[in-house]
């Protein structure tokens, strides 16, 4: 069990660079499966969920060469549309594959991908889509079978804007017969990432970033190189991290558009800002002041930031009203808050949370990645020694988080442990 060990009570202030989206990079990696030829992308972090992604795309046949900042992945040989269930059971948004998948060989065969930490995460919308496609589906022991003769390009209204469903039936339609609609769309940024990545490699991929997507099937992809976007949930636990020390920091290579609801947050919470297109400089108050949040599909507050925002607020001034409106069971790593003297009341959707003077130091269990990642900002001033046990969940979606808080002042150790 690896461990991070946080001394609470440094001001973080200079400058980070945030890394490649974990959650762009992994429906890109997906999508190099379309294309029969070479794919070279750079800025994917280097995280236990692209390694994950690769392993998969290695079984299926792909060959992969990884250097110190380009992925190179040639998908000529791709041989095999079965995604290994032990690794579809490790990382559940591999998913994600299905579409790829069958948009390439016009079958795929995966486990149910099963529910995580954070809620059931049912792929309904997803199977649904796929059925008006033409794709044949069979479920059968905790198996799907997915099959057609060929993928007809369909309309398709989703009941909730799902961002892998999105990205899933985009993946499907790239080489479809005719078009596909998609309405009621996801609108994150990391899905304008995959259509400018598809673009580039041929296909023709139109809205993302609106509520209306629109593919139209090609016969053909080539070979692409691409640069993956930057990580806004990384950028804004950098951001938090900064604000909950009344700490001075600059955040450099990050796309400030994507961050829009999380800056608002922090400026009601009393931090400052200069805000560039590629950079954002914050400034802390001794502090903060308590918000609510309210968690929305993009452009809304992002779930993905609902635990690491609600750990600034357990020592802000005044009580703070948390309403997690995207997963059911997201708020697993409060009990572990409460350890540390936060003041926090759940009740179902529902955080309320009463901000106390100070948090102590101890001996913490990481439930979940974003989860995990809110126990390290509170150690950052918590008194005296916090210990985060089962950081094998933060590794998963953060590279070198502790070499960046290192860099900023922090004072925050990995010990490897059995
Ligand atoms: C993506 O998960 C992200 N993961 C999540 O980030 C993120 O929290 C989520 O989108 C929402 O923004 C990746 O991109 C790899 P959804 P995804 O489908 O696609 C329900 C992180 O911490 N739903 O938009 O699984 C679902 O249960 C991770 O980096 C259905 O009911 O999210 C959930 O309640 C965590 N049926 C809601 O929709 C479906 O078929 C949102 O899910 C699909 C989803």
């Amino acid at each position: 069990m690896k461990s991070y060990i946080v001394e609470g009570g440094h001001c973080l202030k200079g400058e980070v660079s945030v890394s490649g989206s974990k959650n762009a990079a992994l429906p890109i990696i997906a999508a190099t499966l379309l294309n029969r030829g070479i794919s070279t992308l750079y800025h994917v972090p280097k995280i236990h969920d692209t390694k994950i992604m690769l392993e998969i795309l290695e079984i299926l046949g792909c060959q992969i060469h990884i250097n110190s900042d380009k992925i190179v992945i040639d998908s000529s040989k791709v041989d095999r549309y079965e995604i290994p269930e032990c690794l579809m059971r490790e990382m559940r948004s591999s998913v994600i594959l299905a579409g790829a998948i069958i948009g390439r060989y016009k079958r795929a065969r995966f486990s149910y991908p099963g529910g995580c930490d954070i809620g059931a995460r049912p792929i309904d919308l997803h199977l649904e889509a796929f059925k008006k496609m033409g794709i044949e589906i069979e479920e059968e022991s905790g198996f799907i079978h997915c099959s057609c003769d060929k993928i007809t390009g369909a309309e398709i209204a989703l009941d909730f804007p799902s961002v892998g469903a999105t990205e899933n039936i985009i993946l499907a339609a790239v080489l479809a017969e005719g078009k596909t609609v998609i309405k009621n769309a996801a609108m994150e940024p990391e899905i304008i990432d995959l259509q400018n990545f598809l673009n580039e490699m041929g296909a023709c991929v139109s809205g993302a970033g609106t509520k209306e997507i629109e593919i139209i099937g090609v016969s053909e992809l080539h070979q692409v190189t691409y640069k993956v976007m930057p990580d806004r949930i990384e950028a804004g636990t950098l951001l938090c991290a900064a604000a909950i020390t009344g700490g001075d920091v600059v955040i450099k290579e990050v796309n400030t558009d994507h961050l829009t609801p999380v800056i608002h947050k922090l400026e009601e919470c009393g931090c400052e800002f200069q805000i560039f297109p590629e950079e954002l400089y914050i400034k802390a108050p001794q502090r903060l002041k308590a918000v609510d949040i309210k968690t929305m599909p993009y452009p809304g507050f992002p779930t993905d930031m609902q635990s690491i925002f609600s750990s600034i607020l357990t020592n802000a001034k005044g009580t703070s009203v948390i309403i997690e409106n995207i997963f059911e069971n997201r708020y697993k790593y409060t009990s572990e808050l409460k350890r540390m003297g936060a003041k926090i009341t759940i009740e179902g959707k529902t955080a309320v949370i009463k901000g106390v003077k100070k948090l102590s130091g101890t001996s913490v269990n990481s439930t979940d990645l974003r989860g995990g990642a809110a126990l390290v900002i509170a150690g950052l001033v918590a008194k005296g020694e916090t210990k985060i046990n089962h950081i094998e969940y933060i590794l998963r979606g953060y590279e070198n988080l502790d070499e960046k808080l290192r860099k900023l002042g922090a004072n925050i150790r990995k010990e490897e442990g059995e």
